[in-house]
């Protein structure tokens, strides 16, 4: 928080960060976020994580907000590069970046650089109603930002709010898209006009997404009744009867098992053209990740994806890529379905996570019929778009990109022997990029093992049941894998002597 201080006599008026530790406030020169320089390994204060301050703060925060969730409280002032800082004074390496979304690094100094502008400043002071008062270089800013990575085949791009905002508004184009051809031009009719507004057939016209099970795609309403992959999430919350398809449950590694896993996505394709032909809801969309990320990080291969693609178009059926956790350069291309090889661009592509703001690129045929359809107050935000911009500046002019390739398969080089070595916690090595995961062989194991990671200075993260997830910014270097590598190794040996002495 920013906070202008009274002057002293004379004095220019000094405009300073404030930040809180444990009870009290702490004070901190504005230029010190560009003097924090990343430390060469992680530095451990406390045994635990959380410890003594974070727990404070966390005793003290939970009177507020339900914190059963919170891992440990962070220092954001701290926080730095590859590195976050925590209330207790730990420097941890992390390769969890909250929830997959720190693209190049805390206190980047790029992002500060566009967060200390004057075009910033007044994009906070004055957030405008996108969609009816757009400051007059909004386009500029979308062409310097988003559409300077748009994905092939996309012209256009609706910003949103968050990853299930930017589906769940991707779904109404889809319907509208579908109404409309269904309607072939004519004026909504009386009978639609009336019913709609009971909730009811035809003006509420029962049409589905079909989504993949263990897919996720938010936790909005909408977005909800696609996302398939833990029950705790959707529990007690009304739901669309929209269809559900089996995604490919490959086994790994992935060139080991080319036959049994050609076989099993040919199965899945069926299904999906089963489906789409018979189901008693017609289908506008079908919704999938190039990489099911919540779910357990469950990969298919390119082939998989351009079967789903010629299944869409065969049946008139749009096809939405959710590429909210895998977009913006993890999986070793900017967008991962640009590795597909698809011979048409799918209809949307939806983004949030590691671009700092979100939205979904799409053609104009999916601009509605009429103003005011698709719509809300916001409609995105213009500084949200100033960091992304800094995101892709930054991203494209360090090649981040090429980068995330190289240590990427750097990473997967390391983890394969210790799949072999370690075999009874480290299973299925997979992934595209830094976009790395492996399987342990239970929940208890896989939490063991987080919290003993992190005890050791590496902040890691979980998918699925049983999946360790890597999710670490673009800016990860191969110097960052062998701290990591160190410090895994130690964990699984302590790990064996415990459990397998
Ligand atoms: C693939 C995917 N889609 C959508 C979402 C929802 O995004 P958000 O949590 O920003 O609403 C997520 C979040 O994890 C995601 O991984």
């Amino acid at each position: 928080m920013f906070r202008t201080f009274a002057r002293a006599a004379g004095a220019p008026p000094r405009r300073l960060f404030v930040g809180s530790r444990g009870g009290g406030m702490r004070i901190v020169g504005a230029r010190f976020l560009s003097q924090l320089q990343e430390p060469k390994e992680p530095h451990m204060a406390t045994s635990e994580v959380p410890g003594p301050e974070s727990q404070a703060a966390l005793q003290r925060l939970s009177q507020l907000q339900d914190t059963r969730a919170v891992i440990f409280t962070a220092d954001y002032n701290k926080s730095v590069g590859n590195y976050i800082a925590d209330a207790d004074g730990n420097m941890m390496l992390d390769m969890y970046c909250q929830i997959a979304s720190i693209p190049v690094g805390y206190n980047s100094e790029g992002i500060l650089r566009a967060a200390k502008s004057d075009q910033m400043a007044v994009a906070l002071a004055n957030r405008p109603a996108l969609g009816v008062f757009p400051p007059a270089d909004w386009a500029q800013l979308l062409e310097e930002s988003f559409m300077r990575v748009k994905p092939p085949g996309m012209d256009m791009v609706f910003t949103a709010t968050h990853g299930s905002d930017a589906n769940e508004i991707a779904y109404k184009a889809a319907f509208m898209h579908y109404a409309l051809k269904k309607r072939g031009g004519r004026a909504f009719s009386q009978a639609e006009m009336t019913t709609v507004m009971d909730n009811a057939p035809p003006g509420s016209p029962d049409v589905a997404i079909l989504s993949f099970s263990l897919g996720f795609h938010g936790r909005t309403f909408g977005a909800l009744s696609t996302t398939r992959s833990k029950a705790v999430h959707k529990l007690d919350i009304p739901a669309f009867t929209w269809p559900r398809a089996p995604f490919p449950q490959l086994q790994y590694p992935l060139d080991k098992h080319v036959k049994e896993n050609a076989e099993e996505e040919r199965k899945c394709l069926a299904e999906v053209a089963r489906i789409l032909k018979t189901n008693a809801v017609p289908v506008a969309a079908v919704i999938v990740e190039p990489i099911q990320s919540e779910g357990g990080d469950r990969h298919a291969s390119a082939e998989f994806f351009r079967g789903l693609r010629r299944i869409t178009e065969e049946n008139d059926v749009l096809l939405i890529v959710d590429e909210v956790q895998t977009g913006c350069g993890a999986t070793g291309t900017f967008w991962a379905h640009e590795q597909w090889g698809l011979a048409t661009p799918p209809d949307m592509v939806t983004f949030s996570k590691k671009m700092q703001a979100a939205g979904f690129y799409h053609t104009r045929k999916l601009v509605p019929d009429q103003p005011y359809r698709n719509f809300n107050t916001w409609m995105g935000d213009p500084a949200r778009a100033i960091v992304a911009r800094a995101i892709v500046d930054e991203v494209l002019e360090k090649r981040l990109v090429e980068q995330v390739r190289e240590v990427g398969a750097y990473l997967v080089s390391h983890l394969e022997p210790l799949g072999v070595r370690y075999h009874r916690i480290v299973r299925n090595v997979r992934g595209q990029g830094t976009f790395v995961a492996f399987d342990c062989p239970s929940t208890e194991l896989r939490t063991e093992l987080l919290d003993l990671m992190r005890r050791e200075g590496v902040n890691m993260g979980g998918s699925g049941d049983v999946t360790v997830r890597f999710r670490p910014m673009l800016t990860l270097t191969k110097a960052h894998v062998n701290v990591f590598l160190a410090r895994f190794q130690s964990v699984l040996n302590k790990m064996y002597q415990k459990h397998w002495p």
